[in-house]
């Protein structure tokens, strides 16, 4: 399993902080926001990486990153994403660094308490289509900025819905995907939405019609530090206090 990791984007929710800077560059506590994805894909087992990111600041993350061995890494890789396109088309870069294996992507605003592990493992036994983690999220308000899963009587995923003004349940669909080889043949289908992005939620859709998309709800600490300004402080305030990847 290969990992990739998406930095790029625009970080508007956090102007004028990401005008003089990338967002995954700010600080989460001690360290780079960076720095918590890549150490989250190495305690799950993955040694090769790809990060995706674009603007103007792209060459930091290669003065801070270096070839990844500092941070546990076989092997770093860079690609460049020329404008903000959208999750899906930043994956989409990643095609000839996966080649036939599968990914798990990780958004590098993403900060997660607890190992990823267990869904690396499920996703192997797994074989083919999609897996998604859930986290639960009591306020609808937060939802509302999020993808939303709607769940069946037996907790299927039945569709997922990118930021509802109606949230169908209380789990967020966090910013960690795992993907067999053919997403990218699913990722040169799509046509941009009303915002003019490639969406990972209509890709994520595409497998749950498949019906080929399972799931894992997340336990302990999940954290979008990207969301807004105070979700980026309680997620900076959550780490300074319990830390983040504790395995
Ligand atoms: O964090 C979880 C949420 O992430 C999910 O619940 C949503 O379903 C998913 O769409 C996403 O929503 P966001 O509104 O947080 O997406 P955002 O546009 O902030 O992008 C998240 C990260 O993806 C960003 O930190 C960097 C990367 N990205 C984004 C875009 C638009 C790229 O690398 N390239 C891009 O073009």
């Amino acid at each position: 399993m290969k990992g990739v990791i998406l930095a790029g984007g625009s970080g508007t929710r956090l102007h004028p902080l990401t005008r003089i800077t990338n967002k995954h560059l700010l600080p989460i506590y001690d360290r780079p926001m960076i720095s918590y994805a890549i150490e989250a894909l190495v305690n799950a087992g993955i040694c090769e990486v790809m990060l995706v990111t674009g603007g103007t600041h792209a060459g930091e993350f290669l003065r801070l990153l270096g070839n990844g061995h500092e941070y546990g890494l076989d092997r770093l890789l860079y690609a460049y994403q020329d404008r903000p396109g959208g999750i899906a088309e930043a994956l989409g870069l990643a095609e000839r660094f996966a080649g036939d294996d599968p990914v798990m992507v990780m958004l590098a605003d993403n900060i997660v308490e607890s190992s990823l592990r267990p869904t690396v493992e499920r996703f192997e036994d797994q074989l083919t289509g999609a897996r998604i983690v859930l986290s639960e999220v009591d306020d609808p308000a937060h939802l509302r900025n999020l993808g939303v899963p709607e769940l069946d009587s037996e907790g299927r995923v039945v569709r997922i819905v990118e930021k509802p003004e109606t949230p169908a349940s209380a789990y967020a669909v966090t910013g960690i995907y795992c993907y067999e080889p053919g997403v990218f043949g699913v990722i040169e289908t799509l046509e941009p939405s009303g915002r003019g992005e490639l969406e990972i939620t209509d890709v994520n859709n595409f497998y749950v019609a498949r019906g080929d998309m399972d799931y894992d709800v997340r336990q302990g600490f999940w954290g979008d530090a990207g969301e807004s300004i105070d979700a980026y402080y309680a997620v900076n305030d959550h780490v300074r206090a319990h830390g983040a990847n504790n395995g």
